[in-house]
């Protein structure tokens, strides 16, 4: 029988030769269980080590590591060559089209509320922020509206056990920021407002509306209509007309409410604007002496203007949307359109 180096220097040559002929992982894998597995050749000969004569030992010893370590080394040598060249196609088609992640839009109402917000910004209004859970008196009392104004009813508004409200409006943060700091204001606020109305294609019980407030000397109403005038032709175009007709809000004095020239039809009367050639916004005024009272404003000194709109509304008419409430239902049917 051979010497056991011999065989550990046989079995050693053997495994290189496979594995330089190995052509795939599977054989290099192949090779390394005959050689090197748990019953493998090198193992075995590992075994034969205990009949070896104590002065044969070192040199067997020295040789039965070395071949098991080069044996190793071919392997992993063996299995890199082979990754580096399989790779391409090693279960990845390149020329497969990739896989796409939808990709989410803006939701209409955050488009409008964006841009409308851009627009002041440029004309030198910066945005402020209120809470949604507001005071009665923010609310309503510092907003000269009176104990008694149906308004303040159950029925219009969501009132906490604490005496707290859902604000039903952006006018709050009128009085918020005016608490703060003191003359010239100018302000908007976009926020989410709250209010008891049985929900139907125009009404929901949670909307947006965006408030602006200016305060400043000699503010006047030509101030008001040039400031609402510049946002429609910026945010539906030049042909838009702005419409102002009287109206009471307890807050300002005096009131109005504000029509676009409906788009659709260019004011000649459509289903849209019911014939009528405008579509409602919201309303605006100058701000009433008693507001200015509530929050410390001198109101001999200063003057300004407040509006508010309505977001849905804007939305509505910008993106030809007849149902408000298809803008809560998150179909992505509806949404992806925008
Ligand atoms: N807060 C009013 C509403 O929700 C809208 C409004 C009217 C806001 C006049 C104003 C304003 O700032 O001056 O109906």
């Amino acid at each position: 029988m051979d010497s056991l180096v011999t065989q550990f220097e046989e079995a050693r040559r053997q495994a290189l030769e496979s594995l330089r002929q190995a052509e795939d992982r599977q054989a290099v894998e192949n090779v390394r269980i005959h050689y090197l597995g748990r019953k493998g050749v090198v193992p075995n000969l590992f075994r034969e080590m205990g009949k070896v004569s104590p002065e044969e030992r070192p040199l067997v010893g020295k040789t039965a590591n070395q071949t098991k370590n080069e044996i190793q080394a071919a392997v992993d040598e063996a299995f890199n060559r082979l990754a580096e060249k399989e790779e391409p196609d090693a279960g990845v088609d390149v020329t497969m089209p990739a896989r796409r992640h939808p990709l989410g839009t803006k939701h209409p109402i955050s488009q409008v509320m964006d841009d409308a917000v851009d627009i002041f910004r440029r004309m030198g209004f910066i945005v402020a922020d209120g809470p949604d859970l507001e005071t009665e008196y923010h609310n309503f009392d510092a907003l000269n509206t009176p104990a008694d104004h149906p308004s303040r009813d159950v029925q219009d508004t969501f009132y906490l056990p604490d005496g707290r409200l859902l604000r039903t409006q952006t006018s709050p943060v009128q009085i918020r920021v005016m608490e703060q700091q003191p003359p010239p204001v100018r302000i908007v606020c976009p926020g989410r407002c709250f209010r008891r109305d049985t929900p139907d294609a125009t009404h929901s019980m949670n909307f947006h509306q965006i408030e602006g407030l200016y305060v400043d000397r000699q503010v006047s109403l030509a101030d008001l209509k040039a400031a609402l005038t510049m946002f429609a032709h910026e945010l539906l175009g030049e042909d838009v007309k702005v419409r102002f007709r009287p109206h009471f809000f307890p807050f300002t004095e005096p009131s109005l409410e504000y029509d676009f020239s409906c788009i659709m039809c260019g004011g000649r009367g459509c289903r849209v604007c019911k014939n009528s050639g405008w579509l409602e916004i919201s309303g605006a005024g100058m701000v009433d002496p008693a507001v200015f009272q509530a929050v410390g404003y001198d109101s001999e000194e200063w003057s300004g203007y407040a509006f508010g709109m309505g977001v849905e509304r804007i939305a509505m008419i910008r993106y030809a949307v007849s149902d408000i409430r298809l803008l809560y239902e998150n179909d992505l049917r509806f949404l992806k359109q925008f």
